[in-house]
C-alpha cells in the first residue's frame, strides 16, 4: 500500500486504496475495540513506549473510518457545534485520513486521566508539543501543522498524527505539509 497516499478536500480515497489496507483490531481511550493499519499501530506502540520513559501517557481516541463512520462523526459535530464548525474541523465523508487506517488521534493523560474534549486536549499544547519533536523517529508526521491551515484545509489539530513511513524524518526537516511536500517531490 501506498503509505504517503494524499487524501484531503480534493483528493478523495479511492476504493482501490480501501481494498489494500490491512487493518487490525486495538482498544481505544475508551476500551471499545476500533482499527488501525498494521504497521501503523506497531509504530503507534513504540512511539507511546518512547513517550511513557518521558512520563507522556497518550492512547487512541480514533483510527480508521469508514464512510459511514465519517458521516456519524460529521453529524455528532453538527448536533453538538452547527454545521458551520462542523465543516470546519470535520472532513467531508469520502475525504477524511480516517479513511486510510493511516490517521490517530491521540488522547493525552493529564492527573491520572485521559481528556476527551478538544478543548481540554488545546489547554495541554505543551504536553503535544514535547510529543511532536518525537513523531518524526518513528514515522510519524503531524498533518494539520499550525500556520498552514489554508494548505491543509484544517485548523491546527496537535492529536491529529499521521503514519507516512519512512520519509517522516525528511517531511519533519522540511516543515512542510504533507501537500506541499508531495508537491515539490512527487510532481514533474
Ligand atoms: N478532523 C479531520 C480533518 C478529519 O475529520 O479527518
Ligand atoms: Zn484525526
Amino acid at each position: 500500500m501506498n503509505r504517503l497516499v494524499l487524501v484531503n478536500k480534493s483528493n478523495r480515497i479511492d476504493e482501490e486504496f480501501l481494498k489494500d489496507i490491512s487493518l487490525v483490531e486495538v482498544l481505544d481511550v475508551n476500551n471499545q475495540t476500533i482499527l488501525v493499519e498494521e504497521e501503523t499501530y506497531e509504530a503507534y506502540l513504540n512511539l507511546k513506549e518512547y513517550l511513557n520513559h518521558m512520563n507522556i501517557i497518550i492512547s487512541i481516541s480514533s483510527g480508521y473510518r469508514s464512510l459511514e463512520h465519517q458521516q456519524r462523526v460529521y453529524d455528532n459535530f453538527v448536533e453538538r457545534y452547527g454545521v458551520e464548525y462542523a465543516k470546519s474541523v470535520v472532513a467531508p465523508v469520502g475525504c477524511s485520513e480516517h479513511h486510510t487506517g493511516l490517521a490517530i488521534d491521540i488522547d493525552i493523560c493529564v492527573d491520572g486521566k485521559f481528556l476527551t474534549s478538544n478543548i481540554d486536549l488545546m489547554q495541554h499544547e505543551d504536553i503535544y508539543l514535547e510529543i511532536h519533536k518525537h513523531l518524526h523517529k518513528f514515522g510519524f508526521i503531524l498533518r494539520y501543522m499550525k500556520g498552514k491551515e489554508k494548505i491543509t484545509g484544517y485548523p491546527y489539530e496537535p492529536w491529529h498524527l499521521r503514519y507516512v513511513g519512512n520519509l517522516a524524518n525528511d517531511i519533519y526537516l522540511s516543515n512542510l505539509t504533507l501537500e506541499e511536500y508531495l508537491e515539490k517531490n512527487f510532481t514533474n
